[in-house]
């Protein structure tokens, strides 16, 4: 099991939200952040709304998955996010331990979705 961890643009939301959809990956958790890259936010200020100093509003997207999935979901985030400019976000690939449905005591890959 992995966790995918991506920062992104908000306005890619949409269109990744879509992308996953169609590969079949619909369970996520999306929040709303304020990062910096290697631009320190200074090059990338007309794409993002600039926030607390150097930090722009992002969006982080948080989805558990089987080993089968890792690749479509990093691909369906790629697709939708990606315009080849700076601050087009990044993506973490985490080990993930376990998981458990609170609700069943399901736990490991059943639990995942
Ligand atoms: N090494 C990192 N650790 C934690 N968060 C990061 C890291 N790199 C990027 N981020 C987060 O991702 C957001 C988008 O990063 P960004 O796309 O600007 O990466 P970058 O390395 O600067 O690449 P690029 O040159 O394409 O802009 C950042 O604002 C920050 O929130
Ligand atoms: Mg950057």
């Amino acid at each position: 099991m992995k966790y995918v961890v991506a920062i992104i643009q908000p306005d890619r939301l949409d269109e990744v939200l879509d992308n996953l959809e169609k590969n079949e990956i619909h369970l996520v958790t999306v929040s709303t952040v304020l990062g910096r890259g290697r631009q320190r936010g200074v090059a990338e200020v007309y794409r993002s709304q600039k926030e607390a100093g150097s930090l722009l509003k992002k969006v982080r997207l948080e989805i558990a998955v089987n080993e089968d999935f890792v690749r479509p979901t990093v691909d369906a985030i790629i697709r939708g996010a990606r315009t080849g400019k700076v601050g087009d976000g990044k993506i973490f690939v985490l080990d993930l331990g376990e998981c458990i449905r609170i609700r069943t005591g399901e736990t490991g890959s059943v639990a995942i979705g």
